[in-house]
C-alpha cells in the first residue's frame, strides 16, 4: 500500500476530475473564496493528487459525508492522517475522534455538562463581561480586536465557565491553533505549531485534572459522571481536554469574524443596532458566511458510492464546510451577507452525531458581545488592514485594527 501524509494514497475514482491544487496553500487559506467556487464548479468531488484525497465543496455531498457516521467515520481521524494506519500525535479525542457506540457514551456526558439549562446560568456573567470590555474599547477608540476583544473576552469567560483554576490566554489560544493545524499535512506550518507542544501540552494536561478545577464549573460536572461510573476518571480528563481543544480558537475566530463582518458591511450593523434581538440570527449568518472551521475530514470505512462516484475504503475526504456554506443551490445569493437570512442547515457547526456539542455556550458568548455592540457602539470602522492567519482547519484572523465609535446622544 502506498502511503501519503499518514493515509492510503488512492487513485482518482472514475469520472472524478483531477485538480492539481493545494488547498493548504497559504494564499488559499487566507482568502479561500475563489478556491471554494472552483471546487464546487468542478463536480461533486475532485481528486487532489498532491495529497491523494477527495475533496467536496457542494452542500449535498459535504453534508452526506459529514453526517453519515457509519460509512464515513471519525475514529480514523478528522484530518489527513488515518489513525488505523498511523499513530496520532496525541491520544485521540474520546468524543470528536470516535464512533458509536463509544461516542454515544462520552457525548451524553459532555452534552449534559453543556446543556442549555447549564449554560443559562452563565448568561448574566457573559453579558457583564462583554459590556465591561466593550465600554473599555469604546474609551480606547481604536484597538487590535483579535487580541483585545476576541481573545481577551473568550479566554476570560470560557475558562471561568469550565472552572479552570489558572488561565493563560496565549497558551489556550495556541493550543487550539496547534490542534487544528495538526489535522493538515506535515509542512512548515504544522511543524511550527507542533514545536509549541512541549510548552503547552503539559500545561493543558495539568489544567484538566480534577483537583485543578472549581467545584461548580462545567469540568466538575463532567468529573461527576465518573463518580457515577458513566465514564472513567481518565475519560473525564480527556473530555475536559476536548473543551479546551475545541472551545477557544473557534469562538475567538467567531468573534473576530463578527467584527470583520460588521466593519465590512456597516449597513448590516445598523440593522442589528435598530433591533438587538437580531443577535441570534446575525451570528448564524456570520457562521455561514465566514465558516470558522473551513474543513474537516472523514475516512471512508467501507467501499461505497456517493452521487454516482465509487469510493474505496480508506479514502480520505476533505469536507469543505466553507465552500458548502456558499453553495448557491442551498443558499440563494450566497455571497451576500444578510443578518436576517436565517441560514437553516449551514454546516459551520457540523451536523449529525458530531455536530458541535459546545454550540450553546459558543452562541451565548458571541451573542453577549453582539448585544453589547448593538447597545453601546455607534459605528465599527477598519483602522488598518485585516490580516488572516493561515491554519489547516480554521479561517482565523491574525490582526484586526478597528475603531469603535460611540453612539451620538
Ligand atoms: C464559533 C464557535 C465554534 C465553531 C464554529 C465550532 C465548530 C464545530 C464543528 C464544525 C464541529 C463538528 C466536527 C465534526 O463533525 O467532525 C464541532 C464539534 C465539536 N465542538 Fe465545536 N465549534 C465551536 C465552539 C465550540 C465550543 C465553545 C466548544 C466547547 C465548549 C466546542 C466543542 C466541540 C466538541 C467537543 C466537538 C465534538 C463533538 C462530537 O464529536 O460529538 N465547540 N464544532
Amino acid at each position: 500500500m502506498n502511503m501519503i501524509e499518514g493515509h492510503m494514497a488512492i487513485e482518482a475514482p472514475e469520472n472524478v476530475p483531477v485538480w492539481d491544487v493545494d488547498p493548504y496553500d497559504h494564499d488559499i487559506l487566507r482568502d479561500p473564496f475563489a478556491y471554494y467556487s472552483e471546487l464546487r464548479s468542478r463536480g461533486p468531488f475532485v481528486y487532489i493528487p498532491k495529497y491523494a484525497i477527495l475533496a467536496t465543496g457542494r452542500y449535498p455531498e459535504a453534508r452526506e459525508v459529514f453526517t453519515d457516521w457509519e460509512r464515513f467515520v471519525s475514529s480514523r481521524g478528522v484530518g489527513l492522517q488515518d489513525f488505523k494506519l498511523e499513530e496520532p500525535w496525541r491520544p485521540p479525542s474520546v468524543v470528536l475522534e470516535v464512533d458509536p457506540p463509544y461516542h454515544t457514551k462520552t457525548r451524553n456526558v459532555i452534552a449534559r455538562a453543556l446543556s442549555p439549562k447549564a449554560i443559562r446560568a452563565l448568561k448574566d456573567s457573559f453579558q457583564q463581561a462583554a459590556d465591561r470590555l466593550i465600554d473599555e474599547l469604546l474609551i480606547k477608540g481604536t484597538s487590535e480586536m483579535v487580541v483585545e476583544l476576541a481573545e481577551a473576552y473568550t479566554t476570560t469567560v470560557f475558562p471561568a465557565a469550565v472552572g479552570l483554576s489558572e488561565t493563560d490566554s496565549r497558551r489556550l489560544v495556541d493550543y487550539g491553533a496547534m490542534v487544528f493545524n495538526a489535522l493538515g499535512p506535515d509542512n512548515e506550518l504544522r511543524r511550527k505549531a507542533m514545536a509549541q507542544g512541549p510548552d503547552i501540552v503539559p500545561w493543558i494536561t495539568e489544567r484538566c485534572k480534577r483537583e485543578n478545577l472549581s467545584a461548580d464549573g462545567i469540568g466538575a460536572t463532567i468529573y461527576a459522571a465518573a463518580d457515577e461510573d458513566e465514564i472513567t476518571l481518565e475519560e473525564a480528563g480527556m473530555l475536559v481536554r476536548s473543551l479546551l481543544s475545541a472551545g477557544v480558537d473557534t469562538t475567538v475566530t467567531g468573534i473576530g469574524s463578527m467584527i470583520w463582518c460588521f466593519a465590512t458591511y456597516p449597513e448590516q450593523f445598523d440593522i442589528l443596532k435598530a433591533d438587538p434581538k437580531l443577535a441570534r440570527p446575525a451570528f448564524e449568518e456570520i457562521l455561514r458566511f465566514t465558516s470558522p472551521v473551513h474543513s474537516f475530514f472523514r475516512t471512508v470505512n467501507v467501499d461505497t458510492e456517493v452521487s454516482g462516484v465509487k469510493i474505496v475504503d480508506g479514502t480520505k475526504i476533505m469536507c469543505s464546510l466553507g465552500a458548502a456554506n456558499r453553495d448557491e443551490q442551498q443558499f440563494p445569493e450566497p455571497d451576500k451577507f444578510d443578518i436576517k437570512r436565517m441560514p437553516a442547515g449551514h454546516l459551520a457547526m457540523g451536523q449529525g452525531i458530531h455536530g458541535c456539542v459546545g454550540q450553546v455556550i459558543a452562541r451565548a458568548e458571541v451573542e453577549a458581545v453582539s448585544t453589547a455592540l448593538a447597545n453601546k457602539v455607534g459605528g465599527i470602522e477598519f483602522a488598518g488592514e485585516a490580516i488572516w492567519r493561515p491554519n489547516h482547519s480554521i479561517r482565523a484572523l491574525d490582526t484586526l485594527p478597528v475603531t469603535f465609535h460611540g453612539k451620538q446622544s
